[in-house]
């Protein structure tokens, strides 16, 4: 079986990757578990050396839209492509064009090439809870199921759920069988903070645990939707794994999320490494960034996927904890 990893060489992307090689197999779309022979790490940025090390790795580094040629394209013979790389909404927010050019065109060139291939993978989305948001008329209702209308309020989240719809109809045309999951934001992050507008939902974890000074751009009692690295990754499999009858029709699903506010974080990050520790948080309002996050959702309840099997994080302490885990 060959895979593809659109991002695998991103945050998310490199995680799924190393899941994959570790399991060395994989049941598509409910058929029995196939051995995976190769795997293609498509990112415009370097493939990360333990996954690169693996004799079933190939790397075709290049942009969405630029990659593989007239005549050879890394989805031509796919499996499954899980598509992952994307600009995020912080960055799609001030460069407009950045976000049509990576999110959207990007998307339809890969779904195109998939279509040509003639092979009806199964592409797995990687799309996002920012695809809800308020509007006049259509205000954001306190908890969003799978069944909400959309009403995206960020370029990101609007291009999250074009791209979603594209994916829709061409599984509706048999040109490949797609599966859009829409994930809360992922915390914690390691690494560098990110331009994603939720990028302090890791910061204010990650940052004090390192002795460094973190900022939280919400007030305290600001909710959020999350999950951890580990939920989201089974998330996206387990996307791959579903049978058609279980994962139903080509809409996307609300992968499960804890709600927390800022202020639960970091009294979580307190009580596992000290208060000394929760100190190093400081809250100044960003008024740009606030009023991106004060309109994504923060409950979400997600039926289709507690069909599948997928249960949000135990609470947060887990959270804080598996992160911790890592960094040691
Ligand atoms: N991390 C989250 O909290 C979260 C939440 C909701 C949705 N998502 C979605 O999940 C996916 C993965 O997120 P992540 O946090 O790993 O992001 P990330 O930024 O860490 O990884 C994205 C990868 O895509 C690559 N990429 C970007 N533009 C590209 C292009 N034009 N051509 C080729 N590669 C390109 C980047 O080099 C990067 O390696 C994204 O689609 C994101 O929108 C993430």
């Amino acid at each position: 079986m060959h895979v593809v990893v659109t991002g695998g060489a991103g945050f998310l992307g490199t995680r799924l990757c190393r899941t994959l090689l570790t399991n060395s197999a994989l049941s598509v779309a409910g058929a029995p578990e196939v051995r995976i022979d190769r795997l293609t790490v498509l990112d415009r940025t370097a493939t990360v050396p333990d996954v690169l090390d693996d004799s079933r790795v190939a790397a075709s580094t290049a942009d969405l839209l630029d990659a593989g040629s007239a005549d050879r394209h890394p989805v031509d013979d796919a499996d499954v492509v899980f598509h992952l790389a994307a600009a995020v909404s912080g960055e799609c927010e001030l460069d407009f064009d950045l976000g049509m050019r990576t999110n959207l065109d990007g998307t339809r060139a890969l779904l195109h090439r998939c279509r040509a291939s003639r092979r009806t993978p199964v592409v797995v989305f990687a799309s996002s809870l920012a695809v809800f948001g308020s509007a006049a008329g259509y205000p954001l209702p306190p908890v969003v199921t799978d069944q909400t209308l959309p009403v995206p309020q960020t370029s990101y989240g609007i291009q999250k759920l074009v791209c979603e719809q594209l994916l829709a109809d061409y599984t509706r045309k048999g040109f490949l069988r797609g599966r859009s999951v829409r994930l809360p934001t992922v915390s914690v992050r390691p690494g560098r903070p990110n331009t994603a507008a939720s990028s302090y939902l890791s910061a204010i974890i990650r940052e004090p645990l390192t002795g460094q000074r973190a900022e939280c751009p919400v007030a305290p009692d600001v909710p959020a939707a999350i999950c951890s690295p580990d939920r989201a990754i089974g998330g996206l499999l387990r996307a791959a794994t579903a049978g058609p009858d279980e994962w139903g029709p080509p809409i996307a699903v609300n992968l499960p999320a804890i709600t927390v506010t800022a202020a639960q974080m970091v009294s979580a990050l307190g009580e596992i490494a000290g208060a000394d520790v929760a100190a190093l948080v400081d809250w100044h309002r960003d008024e740009a960034l606030a009023s991106i996050i004060e309109g994504w959702p923060s409950r979400v309840r997600s039926d289709r996927a507690t069909r599948l099997g997928l249960q949000p994080d135990e609470n947060l302490e887990a959270i804080v904890r598996a992160h911790i885990g890592e960094m040691q």
